[in-house]
């Protein structure tokens, strides 16, 4: 069971040119998240909902991990099996960067889903909700991202793997959401050391031992240095 589990958010991905939610020029500023990041938004204009999705995940496509993604693979590279990375983030570039020990609580753009049968495959570029399922063949197609008012993926393994974790770090993340802003508090509950690597203080820094702020290139770079030293 992983030594340090490790949350990251969007400010993670910021520094790759992939837009943060709730900052100046966040996405929940300039698209109506009821719209486009519910259940209900997507029954009601599913057209409008995939063209979200596909344009985010075009701009994934053409972003590349940053300094921040590659620090955290080279030190899952270094201590094997200790580490455990806990995204809410729905891009790739954690795997990118060649983390391996990475479970995405809010899903994946890079996966399309069956909202009939639950099967999951790749994304194609432009997916479309009319695709057909290539399991049930049901036209019923949508992003494999998990919405506000949907249950987030892996709680369970992610409540064990807190229970045994010594650290917790929290990178790029604002504390806004549930249950992801709480783990902190789980962790800390469980004994863990706790750590908040963010541009500002977050929602939740008050529930963290140590709060470090500045940009993710240069926080965790620096934070994974200390470690791999000591
Ligand atoms: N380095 C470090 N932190 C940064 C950087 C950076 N370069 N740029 C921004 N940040 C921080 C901001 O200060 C903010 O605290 O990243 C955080 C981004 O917060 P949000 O935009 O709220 O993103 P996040 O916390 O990941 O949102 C959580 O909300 O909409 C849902 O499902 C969506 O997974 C998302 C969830």
């Amino acid at each position: 069971m992983a030594r340090i589990v490790i949350l990251t958010g969007a400010g993670l991905s910021a520094e790759s040119g992939l837009g943060t939610f709730r900052d100046k020029d966040g996405l929940w500023t300039r698209y109506a998240l009821e719209d486009v990041a519910t259940p209900e938004g997507f029954a009601r204009d599913p057209a409008l909902v995939m063209a979200f999705y596909n344009a985010r995940r075009a701009n994934m496509v053409a972003a590349a991990p940053n300094a921040a993604h590659r620090a955290l693979a080279r030190l899952e590279a270094a201590r094997p099996g200790e580490i455990r990375i806990i995204t809410q983030n729905v891009d790739d570039l954690h795997e990118r960067a060649g983390s391996r020990a990475v479970w995405h609580m809010h899903g994946e753009l890079a996966r399309a889903r069956c909202a009939a049968c639950g099967a999951v495959w790749p994304a194609p570029a432009q997916m479309r909700p009319a695709d057909a399922c290539p399991d049930c063949a049901a036209a019923a197609t949508r992003p494999d991202v998990v919405w506000f008012g949907e249950y987030p993926y892996h709680m369970e393994a992610i409540w064990e793997a807190l229970r045994a974790a010594e650290l917790f770090v929290s990178i790029g993340t604002s504390g806004q959401v549930f249950p992801a802003a709480a783990l902190v508090q789980d962790a800390a509950r469980a004994g863990a050391e706790t750590l908040e690597l963010n541009l500002e203080p977050s929602e939740v820094s008050r529930d963290f031992e140590e709060t470090r702020l500045g940009p993710a290139t240069e926080l965790v770079p620096a934070w994974v240095a200390e470690i791999l030293a000591g």
